[in-house]
């Protein structure tokens, strides 16, 4: 076995020993909590402001479809003007991400958020793959022209439903996420035959209930270890012999592997964060 220990533990010496190289991460919307956006699933998240509002879906993932979109663009932009309206600042788990990627242990994070933070915190575009895409750009649903980034944020956050410039055109707009319904980026379908050369997974902040990012989990090799890392369990992770699961808040969670693995580490942690 990899892991002397199933444990944080275990995983910091396993780290410590030179002998993980290719990390890979598997995040998700509780990683970004800490920074003050919501997730989905959890009491107060997302989904649970959409159930308060009553509105004629038959579950709050609809207001996620491409369909429902193109019907009714309203619910949408009122939940997403959260997003747009607030600046955000990564968290020590986005700064962890980038550590790992300064110590050359990173394969590459996978992540399901939108908000652009582990950009923000420095993690290189080669490192990233924006599972479920990004609000940081936007097309038209009709015509599929690019849209302005100023304009898209102020329609937004006034309340209004941004349309399309184009002549003649008037569509609505739809920043660059991927909704249920659609498929994901290139760049995840191309990326997945180096899930291969993991040799540590961490899943962070999700409840790994969407597919088909939440397969990924199973696509690495039965011999690489997988820690979860996140208020509760996860559904399909706990079943492999090197599976290994840490309850808790995430940021807490990463600065005590970091603790573990080195004092250096984390010092580097901290420097990485007050960037
Ligand atoms: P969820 O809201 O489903 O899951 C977030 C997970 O993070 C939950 O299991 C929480 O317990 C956990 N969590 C919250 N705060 C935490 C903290 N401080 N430390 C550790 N864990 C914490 O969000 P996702 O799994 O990201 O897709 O949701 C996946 C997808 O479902 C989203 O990308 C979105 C949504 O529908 C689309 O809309 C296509």
């Amino acid at each position: 076995p990899r892991l002397q220990s199933k444990d944080l533990e275990g995983v910091a010496a396993y780290i410590a020993s030179g002998r993980c190289k290719n990390i890979v991460i598997m995040a998700g919307a509780g990683i970004s909590r800490a920074a003050g956006i919501p997730d989905f699933r959890s009491q107060g998240g997302l989904y649970d402001v959409l159930r308060k509002w009553n509105i004629d879906v038959r579950r709050p993932e609809d207001i996620f479809t491409l369909s429902r979109f193109k019907e009714d663009p309203k619910p949408f932009y009122k939940l997403m003007s959260q997003l747009y309206g607030g600046s955000y600042r990564p968290t020590l788990t986005h700064s962890f991400f980038r550590l790992l990627d300064k110590r050359r242990v990173l394969n590459a994070c996978w992540t399901q958020n939108v908000d652009n933070l582990e950009c923000l915190a420095g993690l290189p575009a080669r490192r990233l793959i924006e599972a479920h895409g990004t609000l940081d750009s936007q097309h038209c649903t009709s015509c599929g022209a690019k849209c302005d980034d100023r304009k898209m944020k102020h329609a937004v956050v006034t309340g209004d439903i941004p349309v399309c410039e184009k002549k003649g055109c008037g569509g609505f707009v739809k920043p660059d996420v991927v909704m249920f319904g659609e498929s994901l980026p290139l760049k995840f379908w191309l990326n997945l035959p180096f899930l291969k050369r993991a040799d540590l997974l961490i899943i962070v902040g999700t409840s790994l209930a969407v597919p088909p990012f939440s397969f990924i989990a199973n696509w690495v090799p039965t011999s690489c270890p997988r820690v979860v890392i996140n208020m509760e369990p996860v559904w399909g992770v706990g079943g492999r012999a090197n599976d290994v699961e840490v309850l808790g808040d995430c940021d807490e969670t990463v600065r005590r592997l970091a603790q573990l693995i080195g004092a250096d580490w984390e010092a580097q942690l901290d420097a990485l964060w007050k960037e």
